[in-house]
């Protein structure tokens, strides 16, 4: 397979902060609000958008970029179909861990916990604030199965559009998860691979701070 040699070469310095124990706070959320707010306040594009691992029952990882949609000290919260492969993976096995990459701030964060489904009202009440266009693609679309075409999905919605206007409710099988963490990992990139990492782990209601080597 021919392929350009360039990307062989790609190798951004890092060095623009630091992440140092005398600074970050010694709550992991309230140091991850922190960065999320500067993430927020540089504009980045999709500054919310993360990647969610989940795990089979057979132990097979596998991960999708979703958008991060609430979080507080209970967790972090997303919004999928309950039937598509990540809601199939964590009913068997609740286990998850999401990664937030940040270029411009050489930043990433990772998080690890178990994830529970959100309350149906926190679900409804979310649903009904999305786009009457994300709201029917939700509705209609079976994600995560093989359909036939895109003509296929297409016409799924307008039929569906055509019998219910915009009159539906949220349908069960599509709503909220939160991850509800026992780990995060706070990265700041530095000179020469030589990054900042800092590591919470929650030990007997206690966060326990650590610093990794990079
Ligand atoms: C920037 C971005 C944001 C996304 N946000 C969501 C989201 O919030 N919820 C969702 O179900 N899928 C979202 N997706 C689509 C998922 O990556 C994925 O294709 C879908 O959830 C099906 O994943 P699964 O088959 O592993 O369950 C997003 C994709 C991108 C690239």
């Amino acid at each position: 397979m021919a392929m350009k040699e360039e990307f062989k070469r790609i190798r951004h310095e890092y060095g623009k902060k630091v992440l140092l124990e005398s600074e970050i706070d010694q709550n992991p959320f309230k140091q991850f609000k922190q960065w999320f707010e500067t993430a927020l306040d540089n504009k980045l594009l999709d500054a919310n958008a993360m990647c969610l691992s989940t795990v089979s029952d057979k132990g097979r990882p596998s991960s999708r970029i979703l958008l991060l949609k609430d979080f507080d000290e209970s967790g972090f919260c997303f919004f999928t179909n309950y039937n598509s492969k990540k809601g199939i993976e964590l009913e068997k096995n609740p286990y998850a861990s999401m990664v937030f990459f940040w270029p411009k701030l050489e930043r990433q964060i990772r998080i690890e916990g178990i994830i529970e489904k959100l309350d149906t009202t926190k679900s409804d009440t979310y649903f009904k604030e999305r786009p009457i266009g994300s709201r029917m693609a939700a509705a209609v679309s079976p994600q995560s199965k093989a359909i036939e075409s895109r003509e296929e999905l297409d016409q799924m919605i307008q039929d569906f559009s055509q019998k219910h206007g915009n009159q539906f409710k949220r349908p069960d099988f599509w709503g909220g998860y939160k991850l509800v963490p026992d780990l995060f990992e706070f990265w700041q990139g530095r000179e020469n691979r030589l990054n900042d990492r800092i590591e919470y782990k929650l030990e007997e209601k206690l966060w326990i701070q650590s610093r990794l080597a990079p």
